[in-house]
């Protein structure tokens, strides 16, 4: 517990006797907790309070191409590599783009953790009529994958995004408790990625599947619905 450490280092600080090396380095300590607790603790206040989201009329590819141009060199001098499979003409969604990026980067993030030593990141996104649900088409007792569908959503136009990587996937135990805060299977994680992405998609009225399988890889398939077509406005112009 990060509280405790900067406890025991105060007291080292602060005693005269110890040797002048020791205490520095217990401030030293004190100065990491600290910037450590910080960005926890932003995470936190993001995760038990998300922003309400003030929806516009957004194009999901746009955001997402803005969102990657500016992150991916960065990341390609670390190796990684980001492949777009972007339908043309996709419908728009209503949707505060911020969180649109928010959904996209804590996805993203995970997966090129996924792969230490690099990779590729295939993003594809396009839309379809009432998707059936994947776990029908597969067995069904494959528990490698997972769904956040609520089945009484009414049949309508949706976008579907897929994120998939090739990395290090997960064990089915693990996949199961992905969403739940604080739960991270990283030594350096915070397990509030995934929480947040789940809240931020179900405030877009939109649910995910994800399928995983250890040391193949890991696809999460997101759906949102698209804005109904107003005919009668469009007609009018
Ligand atoms: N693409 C992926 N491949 C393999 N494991 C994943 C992937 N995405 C998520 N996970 C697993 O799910 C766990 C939870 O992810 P989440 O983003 O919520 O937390 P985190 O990445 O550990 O920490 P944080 O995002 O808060 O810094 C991760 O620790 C990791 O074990
Ligand atoms: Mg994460």
């Amino acid at each position: 517990n990060p509280l405790g450490i900067i406890l025991g280092s105060t007291q080292v600080v602060l005693d005269r006797q110890r040797p002048w090396e020791m205490r520095e380095k217990a401030a030293s300590f004190i100065m990491d907790e600290v910037m450590r607790l910080d960005t926890t603790l932003k995470a936190f206040l993001d995760f038990a309070r998300p922003a309400t989201p003030v929806l516009v009329e957004a194009n999901v590819a746009e955001v997402f191409e803005e969102t990657l141009s500016a992150i991916e060199e960065r990341y390609r001098q670390e190796g990684y590599t980001i492949r777009r499979d972007f339908a043309r003409r996709l419908p728009l969604m209503e949707a505060d783009p911020g969180q649109l990026r928010q959904i996209l980067m804590n996805i993203l993030l995970n997966a090129f953790t996924a792969m230490p030593d690099g990779g590729e990141v295939v993003i594809t996104i396009r839309s379809e009529k009432e998707p059936e649900m994947k776990k029908s088409a597969t067995s069904k007792n494959d528990k490698r994958f997972i769904s956040t569908r609520n089945p009484f959503t009414v049949p309508r136009d949706w976008l579907i995004i897929t994120i998939a990587d090739n990395g290090c996937g997960m064990t089915t135990e693990q996949l199961n408790k992905i969403f739940d805060p604080f739960i991270s299977f990283r030594s350096d994680g915070i397990g509030l990625g995934l929480s947040i992405v789940s809240q931020l998609v179900k405030l877009h009225r939109g649910y995910m599947e994800i399928d995983s399988r250890e040391d193949v890889g890991t696809t999460f398939t997101l759906f949102f619905p698209c804005i109904l077509k107003k005919t009668a406005a469009r007609e009018a112009v």
